[in-house]
C-alpha cells in the first residue's frame, strides 16, 4: 500500500486516501485505524517482528499507552537503540530528548490569520505559545477543515516550525518576493499575510497539482497578490525579476516531521539524504540569481542531517561570495542575539523542526 519513497506517498497521505474511500466507516472507527497505523509504525523498533501485524498493532498501542502515562518509563537507552534507524546517529546529535518527541503525539498548530488568535482562543479552545505570534495550539479532537472558523478563513493548519520560516523572512510591505518551492502555499500564505497583501509574491513549484491547491487556498484566505508558475528548479528562471527576497523551503529528508510521520523514519536513507542535499544545493544556486543587490535569500529545511543543512549552507557560501551571512532573532527566543543560522529542535519548539539560513546579496 505504501510506496518506497516517503516523500510523495507518506502514510499519512495514504492513510487519508484510504479512509476517505472506505464509505461507512464511522468517525471513531477510522479515528482507531490512524491510531494503530501510527502507533505501529512509532514503536516499529520495540515491537516484535515474529508474530501477525494484527498482534504487533496490539503490542505498539500498548507501548504508545505506557509511554502516554509514563514517558519515563521507556528508557533513554531503548531510545538511542530503537527509536530510528542507525544511520542517523552519522548525520546529526542524537538526543533521548529529541528521540522522546519522535515517540509522542505531535500538536496540531494552526496559524491565526491577522487579528484571529484572540477569536480561536475562545471558539476552538485554543492555547497561545510564548515566541512565534499568531501561532495557536490546537487540543481538541473536531476535524478542524469542516469548522466555520476555517471556511471563513480565520486560520490555516501549519505548523509552529514552518510559521517561525515565515518570520524570519521578515518580508515588508510593498516587497516583491519569490517563493521559490511554493508547494502548496503554506509559507506563501503567511508571507503575504506578514505583507498584509501589499507587494507581490511570484509561488512557484515543480508540480502542477501542488501550485492548484495553493490557487485554491489562495482563493480561500483572499490573497490575490501573488503569482503562481512551475518552475523546473533549473538554471532557467521563471522570470526575468529581481527580488527583494527569495525563499527556497527545499525539498528534504523530512526527518525533523518524524514525529508526525513516523512512517517515513523506516523509508528514508543516508542515500535520500545525499541526493536530496544535491538537490537543494542546485535549486538554492539557481535561485540566488534572482536576489537582487540588498536582497535577501532565505534556504528551509524541515530536516536537521548535517548534509542537507549545514553542508549545503557551507558549500553555498563557498560557491557564491557575492552573498554574506544576514542575521536575524529566531521568534522563539526573540531576546537572544540575531543569528544566520536557525536550527529549531521539535524538543524545544513543540513542533517540527526547521534548519534556515538567511544571507543578503552585497550592493
Ligand atoms: C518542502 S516542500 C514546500 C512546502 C511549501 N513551501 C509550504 O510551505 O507549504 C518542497 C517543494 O519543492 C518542490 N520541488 C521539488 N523538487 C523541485 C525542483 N527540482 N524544482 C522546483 N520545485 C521542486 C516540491 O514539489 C515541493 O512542493
Amino acid at each position: 500500500m505504501i510506496a518506497k519513497s516517503g516523500r510523495e506517498h507518506s502514510a499519512d497521505a495514504v492513510l487519508r486516501a484510504e479512509l476517505k474511500a472506505a464509505h461507512g466507516l464511522s468517525r471513531r472507527d477510522a479515528s482507531a485505524v490512524s491510531r494503530g497505523v501510527f502507533a505501529h509504525f512509532r514503536w516499529l523498533g520495540w515491537t516484535d517482528t515474529g508474530v501477525p501485524l494484527e498482534q504487533r498493532i496490539e503490542q505498539a498501542l500498548a507501548f504508545a499507552s505506557r509511554f502516554k502515562e509514563s514517558p519515563e518509563s521507556i528508557p533513554d537507552a531503548e531510545l538511542l537503540a530503537k527509536a530510528v534507524p542507525e544511520w542517523v546517529g552519522g548525520q546529526l546529535k542524537m538526543s533521548a530528548e529529541w528521540l522522546r518527541t519522535l515517540q509522542a503525539e505531535p500538536k496540531i498548530w494552526l496559524r491565526a490569520r491577522p487579528g484571529y488568535a484572540g477569536d480561536l482562543i475562545q471558539k476552538l479552545g485554543c492555547s497561545k505559545t510564548c515566541g512565534v505570534p499568531d501561532a495557536v495550539a490546537y487540543e481538541g479532537g473536531a476535524d478542524l477543515f469542516r469548522s466555520p472558523e476555517f471556511q471563513a478563513g480565520e486560520f490555516e493548519m501549519q505548523d509552529i516550525g514552518s510559521q517561525a520560516v515565515g518570520r524570519l523572512c521578515d518580508p515588508q510591505l510593498g516587497e516583491t518576493w519569490w517563493d521559490a518551492c511554493a508547494g502548496e502555499g503554506g509559507k506563501m500564505l503567511h508571507l503575504a499575510d506578514l505583507m498584509q497583501n501589499k507587494g507581490l509574491i511570484w509561488a512557484s513549484d515543480r508540480a502542477e497539482w501542488r501550485l492548484r491547491r495553493l490557487r485554491q487556498r489562495a482563493a480561500r484566505a483572499k490573497c490575490f497578490n501573488y503569482r503562481a508558475i512551475l518552475w523546473d528548479g533549473s538554471a532557467k528562471l521563471p522570470t526575468k525579476t529581481k527580488f527583494d527576497g527569495v525563499l527556497v523551503d527545499a525539498p528534504c529528508s523530512g526527518l525533523a516531521t518524524w514525529q508526525r510521520n513516523p512512517h517515513a523514519r523506516w523509508t528514508a536513507t543516508l542515500a535520500d539524504v545525499r541526493e536530496l542535499a544535491d538537490i537543494q544545493s542546485a535549486l538554492l544556486a539557481h535561485a540566488a540569481a534572482g536576489v537582487k543587490p540588498g536582497g535577501r535569500l532565505v534556504y528551509a529545511v524541515c530536516t536537521l542531517t548535517q548534509g542537507e543543512t549545514e553542508d549545503v549552507a557551507t558549500g553555498f557560501e563557498r560557491a557564491f561570495p557575492e552573498f554574506e551571512p544576514f542575521s536575524s532573532r529566531s521568534p522563539f527566543t526573540p531576546s537572544a542575539p540575531p543569528q544566520s543560522r536557525h536550527w529549531f529542535w521539535p524538543q524545544t519548539t513543540g513542533g517540527n523542526g526547521m534548519f534556515a539560513a538567511l544571507w543578503r546579496r552585497k550592493d
